[in-house]
């Protein structure tokens, strides 16, 4: 079976995607500098995978350790993962976002064309779509970044677009993410961001378990069924299954494939607190207070080209998501 080599290999998405492509049969080499990220990852996927984890620390743009990487590997295929992923910090820190995600790309790819490996795995996001002309997105919807980390995963889908248009031999996967919560079904990982969270899940998650006070809802008079925002919700462990199916498409067909990973079904913020009640057995607190600045009322995926062209959909509903996440946060109430 192919090795594949994941940077960001310790993250969230990263590390679950590792156990996946494992139980697929792949072998994985993981690469992260742990600058978001703990080491205690490799213990848990050890744990939970049954192999050493083979890893090794460096930072994406540093191309002479990538070059030993590839040198001590035979790698088939990289999956992408390593960037920065908050948008306000993206403002305020634009050159730090388009070095990591965009030079960080740059750097990847440079060491991949060294190697000769042209099979790659890019992590886009449904934020490329912008302010929505129609819903839900299809991935011929327009695109236009709302932000600075909005604007590195369109230009670094455009970077990929050029490098295939100078060489066809590249087969390259866009996967536009939407918006992925939950943790691994074991309850011994999960999403553990540092310092406060951005997102309304792990926020959600240390609001029930005594961490913060209560949760800020963002906006109640939005023009959505319960006036709060409504976004494509999906687990983590189908987004990772998500990966797996489309690093077997580009090795197998030898095309290049854009999709977007969701669910299809849109939930607002109350029906995953909701959810999360239900999972946790505990009312979580919350107060609505102004609208977020650059958030959007609503969007979804259509996801039906993901399944037509890898075989792969979302399996897992609301009700699992909020119940392992609060498998993970509850037996890790300070995270790793
Ligand atoms: N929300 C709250 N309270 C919070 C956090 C979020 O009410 O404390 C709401 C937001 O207003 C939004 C929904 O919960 O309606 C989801 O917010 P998230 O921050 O979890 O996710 P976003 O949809 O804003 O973010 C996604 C991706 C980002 C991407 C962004 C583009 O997770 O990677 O879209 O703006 F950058």
């Amino acid at each position: 079976m192919a090795t594949i080599l994941l940077t960001g290999a310790t993250g969230y998405i990263a590390s679950h995607t590792w156990l996946a492509l494992q139980s697929a049969g792949y072998s994985v080499v993981g690469v992260d500098d742990f600058s978001n990220s703990s080491p205690e990852v490799l213990n848990r996927i050890q744990e939970l995978g049954g192999q050493r984890p083979v890893f090794a620390q460096a930072d994406v743009n540093d191309g002479a350790a990538l070059d030993a990487v590839f040198a001590a590997h035979r790698i088939d295929a990289v999956v992408h993962f390593a960037a920065c992923k908050a948008v306000g910090e993206s403002a305020a820190e634009p050159l730090k976002y388009y070095a990591n995600n965009l030079g960080g790309l740059v750097s990847v790819c440079q060491a991949m064309q060294r190697h000769g490996v042209k099979t790659f795995v890019f992590s886009s996001s449904a934020t490329v779509y912008g302010e929505p002309q129609f819903l839900p997105y299809t991935e011929d919807h327009p695109l236009a970044a709302m932000n600075v980390y909005g604007r590195t995963k369109l230009y670094g889908e455009q970077v990929l677009r050029d490098l295939e248009a100078a060489d066809p031999t590249w087969n390259i996967a866009w996967l536009r993410y939407f918006n992925p919560v939950g943790a691994h079904e074991s309850g011994r990982m999960g999403e553990d961001p540092r310092g406060v969270p951005n997102n309304l899940m792990p926020y959600v998650q240390q609001v029930a378990v005594g961490r913060r006070e209560f949760l800020s809802v963002y906006g109640g008079d939005y023009d959505t069924p319960d006036g709060t925002g409504v976004r494509d919700y999906l687990h983590v462990m189908d987004l990772a299954e998500g990966h797996v199916a489309a690093v077997r498409y580009l090795l197998n067909e030898k095309k290049s494939v854009t999709v977007n990973l969701g669910t299809g079904v849109g939930v607002s913020v109350l029906d995953l607190v909701k959810a999360f009640e239900r999972a946790a057995g505990k009312p979580i607190a919350y107060k609505i207070v102004d609208r977020r600045p650059g958030d959007l009322p609503a969007y979804y995926a259509d996801a039906t080209l993901a399944k037509a062209l890898l075989g792969w959909s979302a399996k897992r509903d609301i009700d699992q998501m909020c119940a392992d996440s609060w498998r993970w946060q509850s037996g890790n109430p300070n995270g790793y």
